[in-house]
């Protein structure tokens, strides 16, 4: 992707309207992470097909000016709608034409899970990228499984699942999947005569869902190519990665020259990604060496096949809900960040909800991005929002999130943080 500035004057020409939006100035914000959101608005290149914003920065509240008309930031700080999207949730104001404004995707807000494996009943809110953490045992992965309606073993469905969005619910029970006011108890709206068939909004918001649960060993085998016109997909475990980049290389060469260019910076003993032929039928991933040699899948390093794997995560089929195992597995500390920011992303079109262990992940994210998941004997699984935990607002200022829930953390019922935490139970 070229930043050209004769390329972008051609890009602005085709463009389908032009916003404005004004950006509190990172040092006056004092976020750390609008910062970083605001410094990735100004590096981005102008993508086809999205829509494009003039940046300003605020000083004091008022527009910087900075030589250009009227305050007008530079082509470089021209930023694309899902960028928009981002600094809006960052707390950037809009002052563009009201049409133009690019309005927050709808997600499920909440969550209502009843009988299902050790999970009683727990509710709690979602964001559009969204970790839960807490000891192993807990329930993550079972909170994962319960979105994802297909459980891994045989002990069935949950007995009750509802989401909320938007002011109205989807269930999903034995009587079928019907949809209802958010205020209203999934029975007594059956009983009330409230429930309806389910809308295709509420349905669209979670179907197909993406379990992303990634696997070395899945991510190495050869894999036979997708024909042309079918759907970009790898498998939850990561097979199918090679076919995915065979397919970027024939329909995507953008795309894979961008990932391969990232790809040697991270990887610097590494030229350039490559497919070999395993059989007539199926390909392999590896990598060319600067040294000349080649190394196939199954001697290339996890943390390499793991990245590849979320490189190509925003190219893939779309899926409203992509719920992923574990995003720190395999990688150094220093690339969990540039994970987290294509999860961060793709979250402006998708919604990712994670199960994580890693403190490094959790300080990408926001307080109320994070819902720390307990389990007792009497009332089984748990879940309470980080920003609603002990002292959360004093001990925030102390530490970053990540260190704040390590600090804190005892890997059982986590009682330092969640004891006494404002949150009502919910269960029981
Ligand atoms: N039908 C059931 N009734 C009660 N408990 C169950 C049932 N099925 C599974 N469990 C328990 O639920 C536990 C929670 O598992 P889960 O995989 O969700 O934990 P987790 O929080 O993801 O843990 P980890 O961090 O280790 O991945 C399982 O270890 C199992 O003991
Ligand atoms: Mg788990």
């Amino acid at each position: 992707m070229s930043h050209d500035f004769p390329v972008q004057m051609a890009h602005l020409a085709k463009k389908t309207g032009e916003v404005e939006l004004d950006v509190p100035a990172p040092h006056s914000s004092g976020e750390g992470a609008a910062a970083a959101r605001f410094a990735r608005a100004q590096q981005a290149a102008i993508r086809r097909g999205d829509r494009v914003a003039h940046l300003y920065e605020l000083v004091d509240g008022r527009r910087a000016s900075n030589g250009a008309a009227a305050g007008r930031a530079s082509l470089t700080t021209e930023i694309t709608e899902n960028e928009g999207r981002a600094l809006i949730i960052a707390g950037a104001s809009w002052v563009g034409p009201a049409e133009y404004r690019p309005v927050p995707r709808p997600h499920i807000e909440r969550i209502r899970i009843r009988g299902f494996r050790c999970i009683q009943e727990i509710e709690f809110p979602l964001t559009p990228l969204h970790a839960l953490i807490g000891p192993n045992d807990s329930g993550k992965s079972t909170i994962l499984e319960a979105l994802m309606g297909a459980p891994r073993s045989n002990a069935g469905a949950p007995s009750e699942m509802t989401t909320f969005s938007n002011k109205r619910a989807l269930t999903c029970g034995p009587p079928g999947v019907f949809e209802h006011g958010a205020q209203v108890e999934p029975n007594q709206a059956i009983r009330d005569n409230l429930a309806s068939s389910p809308s295709p909004a509420m349905l669209a918001l979670a179907s197909p869902v993406r379990m992303v649960r990634l696997d070395p060993d899945a991510m190495r085998q050869p894999t036979s190519l997708i024909a042309q016109g079918n759907p970009l997909e790898y498998g939850p475990r990561g097979h199918g990665l090679a076919a995915v980049y065979d397919a970027f290389l024939s329909r995507r060469l953008d795309v894979f020259l961008e990932i391969s260019k990232r790809f040697t910076e991270l990887f610097p003993t590494a030229r350039s990604i490559q497919l070999t032929n395993h059989s007539e039928s199926t390909k392999v991933l590896g990598v060319e060496l600067k040294d000349g040699r080649s190394v196939d899948a199954f001697r290339l390093s996890e943390g390499m096949l793991y990245w590849l794997a979320f490189a190509a995560l925003p190219y893939l089929n779309p899926a409203p809900l992509i719920l992923v195992e574990e995003p720190e597995n395999g990688l150094h500390p220093s690339r969990i960040a540039d994970v987290m920011r294509v999860l961060r992303d793709i979250s402006n079109i998708s919604q990712i909800i994670i199960a994580t262990h890693s403190p490094l992940v959790v300080n990408e994210l926001q307080p109320d991005e994070v819902t720390i998941i307990t389990r007792t004997p009497e009332r089984g699984t748990i879940a309470t929002p980080l920003s609603q935990t002990k002292n959360f607002e004093q001990r925030s200022k102390v530490y970053a999130l990540g260190e704040l829930w390590l600090n804190y953390a005892d890997g059982d019922l986590e009682s330092e943080l969640v004891a006494d935490s404002t949150i009502p139970s919910t269960a029981g």
